[in-house]
């Protein structure tokens, strides 16, 4: 079994003169979440299009649970669950009819109707889904006047009727309220403790901190990194102590803290506040900390600051480490 679910590699796409993808590589692994990140207009929609099926690259290869897409002569052979930035509905239907008549491959909406009232375990299948994604009020209403959230949410549930492995979420979360963009997080998170496998992108940095395994940055159609989150957050990072002091300190007793081995740069933001720059937090501690109590300086606050996903981001595309 491959253990990639998605493999890309050197992807271009051109749309007239805009060269979209330029040698976008990603791979995605069977059982992960992966959040894929990038500016407005980076290439993550149109690289999502062409992992669905529905796009074809001008080049580079691209294998989706297993079937190179350029072989595939329907999206449908690629069993994956899709949700655009937009979903689509019929806004006459009910949330409810639009599960129903998706559960019955688009046959008509008379169908729909009589198979609602024949057929009661299907009814408790998608009611228990509309329950799950927070909709179970509104099951009866048309989609026509449900907020992007709502249709998000309804969304999920399209996907999910024909259970499928790999679920590919384009923007699930950025059009929402912090509270709706939490429940998403949580039934991503679900689906995967299922076993799904999802890779959604985003431009908010700290849903990707919440639940992904790993993340890939796309700048000006490129990756400019793809790791695990955990070590994407480790690496290069000196951590940074911030002291607020009860009182003033004198430059000598400063410069005695300046000296200590373990101590890169002492910043003195103001007269009681200072930024102290470590080479590793445990040693850095307990050299603050030594030093606080030889010279009894009273110590209001203590604070360790962690470098997050935005700030590394922002050195990604200005800078570029690799
Ligand atoms: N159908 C299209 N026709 C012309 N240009 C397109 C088309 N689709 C995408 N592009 C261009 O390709 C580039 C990448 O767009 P894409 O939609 O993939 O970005 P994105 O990362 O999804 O951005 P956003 O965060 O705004 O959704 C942009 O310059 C966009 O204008
Ligand atoms: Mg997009």
């Amino acid at each position: 079994m491959n253990e990639y679910m998605i493999d890309i590699k050197n992807l271009h796409k051109t749309f007239g003169d805009v060269h979209a993808l330029q040698g976008v590589t990603l791979q995605v692994k069977r059982g992960e979440i992966y959040g894929f990140i990038g500016k407005n207009g980076a290439g993550k929609s149109t690289t999502m299009n062409i992992m669905a099926g529905l796009s074809r690259p001008d080049s580079g290869s691209c294998i989706v649970n297993g079937h190179a897409i350029n072989t595939i002569k329907h999206p449908g052979q690629l069993s994956i669950g899709y949700l655009p930035e937009a979903p689509a509905f019929f806004g006459w239907m009910t949330a409810r009819e639009s599960l129903k008549y998706l559960k019955s491959n688009g046959k008509n909406h008379k169908s729909v109707k009589a198979a609602e009232k024949g057929s009661g375990q299907e009814m408790t299948d998608i009611d228990e889904m509309l329950s799950w994604v927070g909709l179970a009020d509104v099951a009866d209403r048309r989609v026509g006047g449900f907020s992007r959230g709502m249709k998000q949410r309804l969304g999920l549930c399209q996907i999910l009727m024909h259970e499928p492995e790999l679920l590919i979420l384009d923007e699930p979360s950025s059009a929402l309220d912090p509270e709706g963009r939490s429940d998403i997080l949580r039934l991503i998170l679900e689906l995967n403790q299922m076993g799904k496998t999802i890779i959604f992108s985003t431009h908010i940095l700290s849903d990707v901190e919440r639940i992904c395994h790993t993340v890939g940055m796309i700048a000006d159609g490129r990756m400019i990194v793809e790791k695990p989150l955990a070590e994407m957050l480790r690496q290069d990072i000196t951590p940074v102590f911030e002291l607020e002091l009860g009182s003033a300190i004198d430059a000598a007793t400063l410069a005695e803290l300046q000296r200590d081995a373990n101590v890169q740069k002492v910043d003195q933001i103001s007269e009681t506040l200072l930024s102290i720059t470590v080479n590793d937090e445990y040693s850095g501690s307990r050299s603050i900390i030594s030093w606080l109590a030889f010279h009894t300086i009273q110590l209001r606050s203590l604070k360790l600051r962690h470098i997050n996903l935005e700030e590394l981001f922002i050195q990604e595309v200005n800078g570029g480490r690799s």
